[in-house]
C-alpha cells in the first residue's frame, strides 16, 4: 500500500498531536516537520529524530499534502506559499461566519488556480462539530439549537485523590449527565508501574466521593488536560415531519487538539478523491475521510 507523505507546518500543540497521529497511521507516513528558522535549533521528542525537520516545505523530497498546524493568522499566508508551489494542503484555521466564508473562498481562488487540492475548516470547530450542528438541524428541520461550552476552568486540584499511593497528580470536575444526573469525574496521573484498578476502587470508595457517581480516567500528563479540557452540549429541539418534540443530544468532553488531530488526519485520507480548489468537510464524500479502510468502516457501521 503506498502511503500518503505528509508534511506538518508548524510544530506546536497540534502540530506535534499531528505529527504523532500520522506515525500510527498505516495510510499516512510522516514526510517531514516544517518550523520557522528561529525554532530549527529546538530540540524535537525522540520519536521524532529520524523525521526531517526543515524551514520550507520544498526542501522535503516527497510531499503528498500539508497540514497547516501554525496561528490563525499565519494559516492563508502559508497556504498560499504552498498551494503556489503545487502542495495540497489541509487546514482548520479558527475562523467562523463571514471570516470563515472569505478564508474559504480566497483558499478555493488559489488552489483552483493552480490546480491544486485544498481541504478548509477540517478541524473540531470548524470542522466535526460544524457537521454534528447541520444533522441535526437536517434531521429537525424546524427548531432552535443551543450550544453550552465546558471548560477547563471546571477542574480543581483534589488532594484525596493525589493522596492516593500511585497517583502523581489528580483533577476533578463534576459535570452534568444527559439525564441531569450530576457526576463527579476524576482524572489520575499515576506512577510508572502502579496499579489502575486498585487505585480506580481506592478512590471511589472514598466517604469523599461517595455523595455522587465517581468516574476515574487515567491521564498522561494532568498539566495537559488543564491547558486542553472542554467540553460541549449540543442540544437541538424542534419537529420533524408531523412530529413534535424530537429532542437530539450530543455532550462531548475532549481534548480540542486531539480532535482536531482526528479530522486533520482523516481529511488528509481525503485529499487524493477531491476536486482542484477548496473543499471543506460538507463537500467531500463521508468515506473518504477513511481512505481505503472506507469499505470495513462501512460494514461496522452501516
Ligand atoms: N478548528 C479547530 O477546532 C482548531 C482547534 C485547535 C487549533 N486550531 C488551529 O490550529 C492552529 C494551531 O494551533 P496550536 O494550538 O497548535 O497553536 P500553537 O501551539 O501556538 O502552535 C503554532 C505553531 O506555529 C508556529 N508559529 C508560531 N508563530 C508563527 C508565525 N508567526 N508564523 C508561522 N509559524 C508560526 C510555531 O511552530 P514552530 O516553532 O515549529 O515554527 C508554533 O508552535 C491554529 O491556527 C488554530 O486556530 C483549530
Amino acid at each position: 500500500m503506498k502511503q500518503l507523505q505528509l508534511a506538518v507546518i508548524g510544530f506546536g500543540m497540534l502540530g506535534k498531536a499531528c505529527a504523532a497521529a500520522i506515525v500510527e497511521d498505516d495510510q499516512l507516513s510522516l514526510a517531514g516537520i516544517v518550523r520557522r528558522p528561529e525554532s530549527l535549533a529546538e530540540k524535537i521528542p525522540a520519536r521524532f529524530s529520524h523525521i526531517p525537520v526543515v524551514s520550507h516545505a520544498r526542501e522535503l523530497v516527497r510531499v503528498d499534502a500539508a497540514l497547516i498546524c501554525v496561528p490563525t493568522m499565519e494559516v492563508l499566508p502559508t497556504a498560499r506559499d504552498l498551494l503556489q508551489h503545487g502542495t495540497p494542503i489541509v487546514e482548520c484555521a479558527t475562523l467562523h461566519d463571514k471570516l470563515f466564508r472569505e478564508h474559504r473562498d480566497e483558499i478555493d481562488r488559489i488552489a483552483s488556480l493552480h490546480k491544486v487540492r485544498a481541504i478548509v475548516g477540517a478541524g473540531w470547530n470548524p470542522g466535526a462539530l460544524s457537521l454534528f450542528r447541520a444533522l441535526f438541524s437536517l434531521l429537525t428541520p424546524r427548531g432552535h439549537t443551543k450550544t453550552s461550552w465546558h471548560t477547563a476552568p471546571s477542574l480543581h486540584h483534589t488532594n484525596a485523590a493525589r493522596a492516593v499511593p500511585g497517583v502523581r497528580a489528580a483533577l476533578s470536575t463534576e459535570l452534568r449527565s444527559a439525564d441531569g444526573k450530576l457526576q463527579r469525574y476524576v482524572y489520575v496521573e499515576i506512577e510508572k508501574g502502579a496499579d489502575l484498578d486498585r487505585i480506580e476502587t481506592t478512590i471511589m470508595s472514598d466517604p469523599l466521593f461517595l455523595d455522587e457517581e465517581t468516574l476515574v480516567f487515567p491521564v498522561e500528563d494532568i498539566r495537559v488536560l488543564e491547558e486542553e479540557g472542554y467540553g460541549v452540549l449540543l442540544e437541538r429541539r424542534g419537529s420533524a415531519a408531523d412530529s413534535d418534540h424530537q429532542m437530539l443530544l450530543l455532550e462531548g468532553r475532549y481534548s480540542e487538539p486531539a480532535l482536531t488531530t482526528a479530522v486533520m488526519t482523516a481529511a488528509a485520507r481525503a485529499i487524493p478523491a477531491c476536486r482542484y480548489g477548496a473543499s471543506t468537510l460538507f463537500d467531500l464524500p463521508l468515506g473518504s475521510l477513511w481512505g481505503n479502510l472506507k469499505g470495513k468502516i462501512e460494514q461496522e457501521w452501516l
